[in-house]
């Protein structure tokens, strides 16, 4: 992950909005994976995502206008696979992420997933740190699985998304359309 402490954090002022992915997102959805990871996906996978690949779930927080995160789930039998997942970095912190990821979760259980899977960077702690607050336990590892440093994955997984943490879903956001 990149270091982006010694940027000024945006606070989020207006409503925000957890909608579906457009490709009128594209440009923003880009940007977010480019400062988000060493590897990031190449524009035409996030359109492969929103036109081709039929078990995508593509979704993005809106906040005044603006894109400040984005998450790319793979819906695979009764299973929610997370396949990519950011929040921009002038908006971290603020509970974003988590409440995105809920959403994704209770949506993907509202289709069907009975299950929830993921895989990490073994030096990703804070990505971690928020699975580990949904339940997800640690179910494997695979060894030098990143191409650029030779980095592990770990790989995370949610037995029972009718588990979630109770608390987390407390404080999801109002429904939007
Ligand atoms: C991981 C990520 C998506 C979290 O997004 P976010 O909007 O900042 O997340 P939230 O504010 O909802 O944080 C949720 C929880 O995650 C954990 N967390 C998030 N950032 C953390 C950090 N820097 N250090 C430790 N824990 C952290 C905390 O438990 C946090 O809850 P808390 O703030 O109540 O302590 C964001 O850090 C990010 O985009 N990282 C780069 C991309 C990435 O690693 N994606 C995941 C790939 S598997």
């Amino acid at each position: 992950m990149n270091d982006h402490s010694s940027r000024t954090s945006e606070d989020l002022s207006g409503p925000m909005k957890i909608r579906k992915m457009t490709l009128a997102d594209l440009a923003q959805v880009v940007a977010i994976d480019q400062v988000s990871f060493s590897l990031p996906w190449p524009e035409r996978s996030f359109h492969f995502e929103l036109t081709e690949n039929e078990a995508s779930r593509c979704w993005v927080v809106e906040s005044e206008g603006r894109v400040v995160a984005m998450l790319v789930g793979w819906f695979v039998i009764d299973d929610i696979h997370i396949a990519t997942f950011a929040t921009h970095p002038d908006f971290r912190r603020q509970g974003i992420g988590e409440k995105l990821l809920s959403h994704v979760l209770r949506t993907a259980r509202g289709e069907g997933a009975l299950t929830s899977f993921l895989e990490v960077r073994e030096g990703n702690l804070a990505a971690q740190e928020m699975y580990r607050k949904f339940g997800y336990v640690v179910s494997g590892r695979r060894e030098h699985y990143y191409n650029d440093n030779g980095e592990a994955a770990i790989l995370m997984t949610l037995g029972s998304l009718a588990d979630f943490d109770a608390s987390i879903e407390t404080k999801l956001p109002s429904e939007t359309p």
